[in-house]
């Protein structure tokens, strides 16, 4: 078997949300994130009208991290990490998002923290939009559901572009964009696009998703070319949460429905890489009659500023069943998904799939054979207990994680797919997406912090941070 690259990208990954806190330092603005408060596996977070006195937000302190970088990055260096992926706090930079100048001391922030990676030899991997965008761009605008949305995303793309275009390389235009395929889905409509459930009409939701897509997906077009204007050394990626949707059987049905649905999550990937929209989904659109603001020019902006890499998330997989679905075969995902009898599940409901991984990066390849791939997020939430002596064993972590990468290492030299790196997930304990939980834990550091917000903050190592300091040293080989 062939050698992984010498440069590959090992290393970790996070999102400015989830791991900064200083929710108001320096003149930032408020996010979507700060608005969502404290939940757990059964109580979902809930979107507050604001930011409400006495409600608990994760985010407004989260671990820290603006404090602590130079620490944490340290640590990061410990374990030899070559490159290290967050993302660039939208309000940090444009407060409210409609301004016409950037904010200075968010430009200084994120000059500090990249040097700080430089420093090390770490490659920052930037995010330009992780489920943080301005609340006043939903207060004010409603989200990506209006067309003036793309402008502002774009000056605050250019700014950052013009700002760090000697220190980063590696970029990501909208993290798991695809998440909203789940368009019943509150929280993957608010994240994904700063839509609020309150202002859509139920039997017009679907619409407005579709229709803010197409804004964010030109958005990232124009992006990708403006991009390689100021640097043409610039690599920029989509970003698609990888979750693999297999037949419930082989009946013929189970296999059409397994089919659309992959369409019906995918085709965020399409537009990136292809630069247009796949037939299907055209069809789909006008039988709909979603009547969409899709402009001729749009169309040429989506064709000229097409990706250069793919950058996936990859956690689980999940099974569909074609029963009862009409000709269309319409995909629901909350009310379609079903529990697949062979794979074992994590604490939070998430069915673990190594193998999964490799299938789907078959997958992509043979839908775009030319594009490389970057696995940017995989790891596993799992509670941790620090033993009196201090010790976190996970070994539960380690399994996972060396399991998924053999069945990366796999598609890299068996199937031929060239793959740029591999980002764990959450390198460092963090605030939970879904759930708003500290003690979904998926660090290799662990944070001394509980879900009530106690604790000292203090960083830790757990086994696997050993474990996968091994791991990047022997480049893959010692798992
Ligand atoms: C991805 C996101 O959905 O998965 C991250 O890009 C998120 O922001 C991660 O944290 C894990 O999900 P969760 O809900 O366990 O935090």
């Amino acid at each position: 078997m062939k050698e992984l690259n010498s440069n590959f990208l090992w290393g970790g990954s996070v999102a400015a949300n989830q791991v900064e806190g200083a929710w108001q330092t320096g003149g930032k603005g408020v996010s979507i994130a700060d608005v969502m408060t404290g939940g757990n596996k059964d109580t979902p977070r809930q979107i507050t009208n604001g930011v409400l006195p006495g409600a608990t937000y994760p985010s407004h302190e989260a671990i820290d991290f603006f404090d602590r970088y130079p620490d944490d990055i340290q640590l990061l260096s410990q374990m030899h990490f070559k490159a290290f992926r967050t993302s660039i706090a939208w309000t940090r930079i444009f407060p409210n998002g409609d301004e016409q100048t950037p904010n200075e001391a968010g430009l200084a922030f994120y000059d500090h923290l990249f040097d700080e990676c430089l420093k090390y030899g770490i490659e920052p991997i930037v995010t330009l939009s992780h489920f943080e965008m301005p609340y006043h761009l939903v207060e004010k605008y409603g989200g990506w559901s209006n067309r003036k949305l793309i402008d502002f995303y774009v000056r605050f793309c250019k700014t950052v572009f013009n700002r760090y275009k000697t220190k980063v390389t590696y970029w990501m235009t909208f993290n798991e964009i695809n998440n909203q395929a789940n368009y019943k889905s509150d929280f993957a409509i608010f994240t994904n696009s700063g839509i609020l459930s309150s202002s859509v009409a139920t039997d017009d939701r679907e619409r407005i998703v579709y229709q803010a897509s197409h804004y964010e997906l030109v958005a990232s077009a124009l992006a990708v070319q403006i991009g390689h204007e100021i640097n043409p050394a610039f690599q920029i990626g989509c970003m698609v949460s990888m979750i693999p949707i297999y037949p419930k059987s082989s009946r013929p049905e189970d296999i059409m429905k397994a089919e659309r649905a992959m369409q019906s999550r995918y085709w965020y990937a399409d537009v990136h890489v292809n630069g247009h929209y796949p037939a299907w989904w055209q069809q789909f659109v006008q039988a709909h009659h979603f009547d969409l603001d899709i402009t001729s020019e749009d169309l040429q902006t989506l064709a000229a500023g097409t990706v250069d890499y793919i950058g996936i998330s990859y956690y689980m997989s999940y099974v569909v069943s074609g029963a009862g679905s009409g000709d269309d075969y319409h995909y629901d995902e909350a009310a379609d998904f079903k529990s697949n009898q062979y794979l074992p599940t994590s604490n939070w409901g998430w069915q673990i799939d190594p193998t999964g991984l490799r299938y789907v990066m078959n997958w992509l390849q043979d839908r775009f054979p030319q594009m490389p791939q970057f696995i940017v997020e995989n790891g596993l939430g799992a509670v941790d207990t620090v033993a009196k002596n201090g010790q976190i064993n996970d070994t539960y972590r380690i399994n996972y994680l060396r399991d998924h990468i053999k069945q990366m290492k796999l598609a890299a030299q068996v199937d031929g797919i060239q793959v740029l790196g591999y980002l764990v997930w959450g390198c460092i304990d963090l605030v939970s997406a879904g759930t708003g939980e500290m003690s979904k834990r998926y660090g290799l550091i662990y944070v001394d912090k509980d879900d009530q917000g106690r604790g000292t903050l203090n960083r830790s190592k757990k086994a696997s941070f050993d474990w996968y300091r091994q791991v990047i040293m022997s480049n893959g080989d010692d798992l």
